[in-house]
């Protein structure tokens, strides 16, 4: 199969404050692979994440997606179809109906007049109904979404994620306030889902177990710095050790 670069980075940093939060990375990403990013807790996975979104720009360095240039990308519309984001605290709107929050996913396709409008009437049940289905949440379209539980509600972003519909599926740390069982099962159905649709996924994630029996290619991140990068195979519990030991002295330096 042809190979197709989709993400590309270049010798990225990103400081805040002149404070390093990611260290000239580079590394470039296949259409269709599945990434866990793991590291300890301010290692850089979110700002990562946020660079890969364009929610943050770099300090320095070169963001390639699908072959052009991330601030190349004039419409938010086109964007949307190349990169979505279903973030730690699912940004779902509590005091709505499933539904919306559902179709939210459409906003940055619609004209102001009709996203204004969906918050009264949601446009396009049908699409709505479809990817709540493939969730496993038809029965809840009416469902004020704060009566929801956790793993419903992250089951919701991923239906809002469904119709976004993009070619890259950024998740950051997604079952981080789930219990074990609820995060097997978002799990398994993100990337069930990215799988049947040849979608690229980069997760972060606080558990080694999960990234090692979901994903194929695991990018470690220690103080900003990659770590290693290698296929989930190749990961050694040494190698393990030593990301997550080492980082006491990170923080004493
Ligand atoms: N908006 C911000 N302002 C200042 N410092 C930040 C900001 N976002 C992240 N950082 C810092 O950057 C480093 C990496 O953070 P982050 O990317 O959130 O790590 P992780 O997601 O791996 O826990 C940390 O030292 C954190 O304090
Ligand atoms: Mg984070």
């Amino acid at each position: 199969m042809l190979k197709k670069e989709i993400i590309s980075i270049n010798n990225i940093s990103k400081e805040f404050k002149g404070k390093k939060a990611l260290s000239s990375l580079s590394f470039n990403i296949q259409k269709g692979e599945l990434i866990a990013l793991i590291g300890s807790s301010g290692s850089g996975k979110t700002t990562l994440l946020n660079i890969f979104s364009s929610s943050i720009d770099p300090t320095q360095g070169e963001v390639i997606i699908d072959g052009k240039g991330i601030n190349e990308y004039k419409s938010n519309k086109v964007f949307a179809k190349k990169v979505g984001m279903i973030r730690q605290q699912f940004d779902l709107v509590e005091e709505l109906p499933v539904i919306h929050n559902v179709l939210a996913g459409r906003l940055s396709q619609w004209s102001t007049t009709k996203s204004i409008l969906s918050l009264l009437i949601p446009q396009d049940k049908t699409l709505a109904i479809k990817s709540l289905k493939r969730v496993g949440l038809e029965d809840k379209l009416y469902e004020k979404t704060s009566n929801l539980s956790g793993g419903q509600k992250q089951r919701v972003a991923l239906a809002r994620l469904l119709v976004q519909n993009p070619e890259i599926v950024l998740a950051d740390e997604p079952v981080a306030s789930l219990d074990p069982t609820r995060s097997e099962d978002v799990l398994s159905l993100l990337v069930s889902l990215a799988k049947e649709e040849n979608k690229t996924l980069i997760t972060s994630l606080h558990s080694v177990k999960y990234a090692k029996k979901h994903f194929n290619r695991i990018i470690a991140l220690r103080n900003g710095k990659i770590f290693f990068d290698l296929p989930t195979k190749d990961i050694t519990e040494s190698r393990l050790e030593d990301l997550y030991s080492l980082q006491e002295l990170d923080n004493n330096e």
